[in-house]
């Protein structure tokens, strides 16, 4: 038996909502047929974008997007992307499958697509082959409301009031992809690049350093040394994968336990990493000013068979419900200092919430995951107190249990479980402290198999389903949770 306690009447901060955030890049079919299909399609589309997938973003309140990389952003000249597009230039997507990139999806698409979904625009700079002053036209162009070459062009484009951009990253993988630096060098040249990413007006920007790769302390040790001072959020990027040999990719369906404990350990490997990382922000920044911006985060597996393999098209199945619901308890848990949260990716590349083929759309395990735990976004953090048991496999040991919990502007309590393990249920017995609580009602998403999946023929395997499995008396909620299932339950 998990006992926990719940201090329902201790608050620990906001959970940013923003921590819900996606990510979409021009890499494989992501944006083009994922998102955007163009106004000519068959495709049913609301000005080129995809309606079924417009409408299942906004049902799972989508908050945050990032676009328009990655590494092809720093390759990406915005200046291709705007104007008719018969007479935008063609380019190669070096990074991903040397595909050309026909810069149909510019700057004007991404920020309608962001007003219909009602989510904030994150847009990521080009540092590693761009220059300071593209950089500076291009924030102009957007937000700039006033007489100026690039408001005058964008009025020219046809938008004649500027767009609000409040997030905005200056570089990506600056110590890879994003131009091989240095920690040292890239400080220097994000204070220089973000010294011309101008407010213009009433556009405040919140301006994010390119941050590590996965444990490189030093990179932020560096950043926030240099430039701390100069910057609103840094970045992390970590991906879990079934082994730290990136020669090792591993299916994202065909796998058994050895490979599930692997995944499971590799996603819990984000609380070190969040904690590590943070221990040296507060450092240099102990009143927590600066955002910790997990802009990449989700699984990486090797290709579906058949498909292009700089397209990062993989399947999606119970093992990614776990990884989700595990990085955003960790998340939610560090809200003191996460601010930002972008999986990788929204559509048909990598940790995907939708997949589409032709004219079907499916929603994955892991858009469940983010539908069911959106009840979190801007809510409280509450106290929550567990000594979790260990889930064994060959010798090694992981915690069974990840959870985290909040209270939200109505005073309903959410709690968010996970047992990781793929076989055996857990018994939970949940003290609610600090409240009287009238009643539990939750949902649950679990499946018969590790591996089980949504496809275009059965799209419903894996879903939320309503969950009966524990009851409220004596304000203890206490019953079974099942193996490898994610579970949401509302206290009132
Ligand atoms: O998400 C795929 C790629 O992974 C991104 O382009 C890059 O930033 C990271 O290495």
């Amino acid at each position: 038996m998990v006992k926990i306690v719940l201090n329902a009447d201790v608050k620990k901060g906001k959970i940013n909502k923003n921590i819900y955030g996606h990510f979409s890049e021009h890499l494989g079919r992501c944006i083009y047929e994922g998102l955007w299909v163009g106004e000519d399609s068959e495709i049913p589309n609301i000005k080129g974008f995809r309606t079924d997938v417009v409408e299942a973003l906004k049902k799972m309140k989508i908050p945050v997007l990032r676009w328009p990389g990655g590494c092809f952003a720093d390759e990406y000249h915005w200046v291709d992307g705007i104007g008719p597009k018969e007479n935008r230039p063609c380019m190669v997507n070096t990074h991903w499958g040397g595909v050309v990139e026909n810069n149909h999806f510019g700057t004007h698409e991404f920020l309608e697509l962001c007003e219909m979904l009602e989510a904030e625009p994150y847009i990521c700079g080009n540092v590693g082959s761009g220059t300071v002053h593209e950089m500076q036209q291009w924030v102009e162009y957007m937000t700039f409301d006033g007489k100026s070459p690039m408001a005058d062009l964008r009025r020219a484009n046809g938008k004649d009031e500027p767009w609000s951009v409040k997030y905005f990253g200056v570089g990506n993988e600056n110590w890879g992809c994003g131009g091989n630096m240095t920690a040292e060098f890239y400080a220097d040249q994000y204070k220089r690049y973000a010294t011309y990413v101008r407010n213009f007006g009433e556009n405040k920007i919140y301006k994010i350093a390119g941050g590590a790769s996965v444990d490189d302390y030093h990179w932020t040790e560096v950043l926030m040394k240099e430039a701390g001072k100069q910057m609103d959020g840094l970045s992390i990027h970590y991906y879990t994968r079934i082994s730290k040999d990136w020669s090792e990719q591993g299916s994202a369906t065909e796998f058994n336990e050895n490979h599930w404990f692997s995944v499971m350990q590799n996603a819990l490997f984000t609380e070190e990493l969040v904690a590590r990382h943070s221990n040296i922000m507060d450092k240099y920044d102990s009143e927590k000013k600066v955002g910790m911006i997990v802009d990449e985060w989700g699984t990486w597996f090797a290709v579906e068979p058949g498909t292009n393999p700089g397209f990062l098209y993989q399947q999606n199945t119970m093992r990614d419900a776990l990884v989700a619901g595990i990085h955003l308890n960790i998340f939610n848990n560090h809200c003191d200092r996460v601010q930002m949260a972008n999986i990788a990716q929204m559509v048909n590349v990598l940790q995907a919430v939708i997949l589409t083929e032709g004219k079907n759309m499916i929603l994955t395990p892991t858009y469940h995951v983010f539908d069911m735990y959106k009840v979190h976004q801007d809510a409280e953090l509450l106290s929550m107190d567990f000594e979790s048991p260990e889930y064994t496999y060959n010798g090694e040991k992981v915690p069974q249990l990840s959870a985290s919990s909040s209270v939200d502007s109505e005073g309903r309590i959410h709690v968010t479980l996970c047992n990781l393990n793929p076989s055996e249920d857990m018994n939970i017995d949940i003290d609610l402290r600090g409240i009287t609580a009238k009643s539990s009602t939750g949902e649950i998403i679990t499946s018969s198999t590790m591996n089980a999946k949504n496809t275009f023929e059965e799209a419903n395997n894996v879903t939320i389903k309503k969950f009966e499995g524990v009851r409220l008396e004596n304000n203890h909620i206490s019953g079974i949770i099942p193996s490898k299932a994610v579970v949401m339950l509302e206290i009132v």
